[in-house]
């Protein structure tokens, strides 16, 4: 079994200190970019996070009253127990609605157990470089939205400065897996990482794979120099 087909238990083992290493390693700039991209996002009422893993986007999404009923759908059940336990703190600190309905579900983004049209927006946060087939999760998406409905995705990218795409491969080459391995105690769990993101699509690219699957208003803004970038798109109304 290659590591795509193993994420779930990837996942699984770097799960307890995925956010701690999320956050501190990009100085909390990762916080930014999860708001930035809910922001921009139209208020539905039923979404689907697709990798919601340890539910910052869903969290963001519920506090910016973008969404009303969250169906989170991820491969590791560590990352969703974490975001299980973030959801019932975020309430009882009152820092969101207490009747916002979050569902954690167990399963592959590639074959989605939803009917057709099953909700008003598909979101995805750091989710779809691991995907063993990037276009099988797209289509997924697509089908799961209702017509009219938006796809909001954010992913890391390559900034276009060669001096800050310098310091970029640095980063996720030596600095990432070395700080990531010695947090979580997993040998391999951050070389991946850093592997992921430098063989995955992104800008025009990943744009171009949006509008073959057959999405429409296709687009995408680059963050911070285009470290991420958030890809939005509809379902043909
Ligand atoms: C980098 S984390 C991102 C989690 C969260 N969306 C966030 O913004 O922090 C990636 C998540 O994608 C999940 N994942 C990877 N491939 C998947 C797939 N094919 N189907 C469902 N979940 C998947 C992993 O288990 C992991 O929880």
């Amino acid at each position: 079994m290659n590591e795509k087909q193993n994420i779930g238990s990837l996942f699984d083992r770097i799960a307890k200190t995925y956010d701690v290493l999320n956050h501190g390693l990009s100085l909390n700039i990762d916080r930014r970019w999860r708001r930035k991209a809910v922001a921009s996002m139209q208020p539905a009422r039923r979404v689907l996070d697709v990798a919601i893993g340890t539910a910052d986007l869903t969290i963001e999404m519920l506090r910016q009253g973008k969404a009303v009923q969250v169906t989170g759908i991820d491969l590791s059940t560590e990352m969703m127990a974490i975001g299980e336990e973030k959801i019932i703190r975020e309430k009882a600190k009152g820092r969101m609605d207490e009747s916002a309905e979050v569902e954690f579900v167990y399963g592959n983004a590639q074959e989605m157990p939803y009917e057709e049209g099953s909700f008003d927006a598909v979101t995805c946060a750091f989710g779809c470089r691991n995907f063993a087939d990037l276009d099988a999760g797209l289509r997924e998406m697509h089908r799961v939205l209702r017509p009219g409905g938006q796809v909001v995705i954010l992913e890391f990218s390559y900034p276009g400065n060669p001096i800050i795409r310098k310091m970029y491969d640095i980063y996720f080459s030596y600095i990432l897996p070395f700080i990531g391995r010695i947090v979580s105690h997993d040998k391999t769990a951050y070389t991946y990482l850093n592997r992921s993101v430098k063989g995955f699509v992104w800008g025009e690219a990943f744009v171009q794979h949006l509008h073959d699957i057959g999405f429409v208003h296709e687009h995408f803004t680059p963050l911070t120099l285009g470290i991420a970038t958030v890809y939005m798109a509809r379902k043909k109304g």
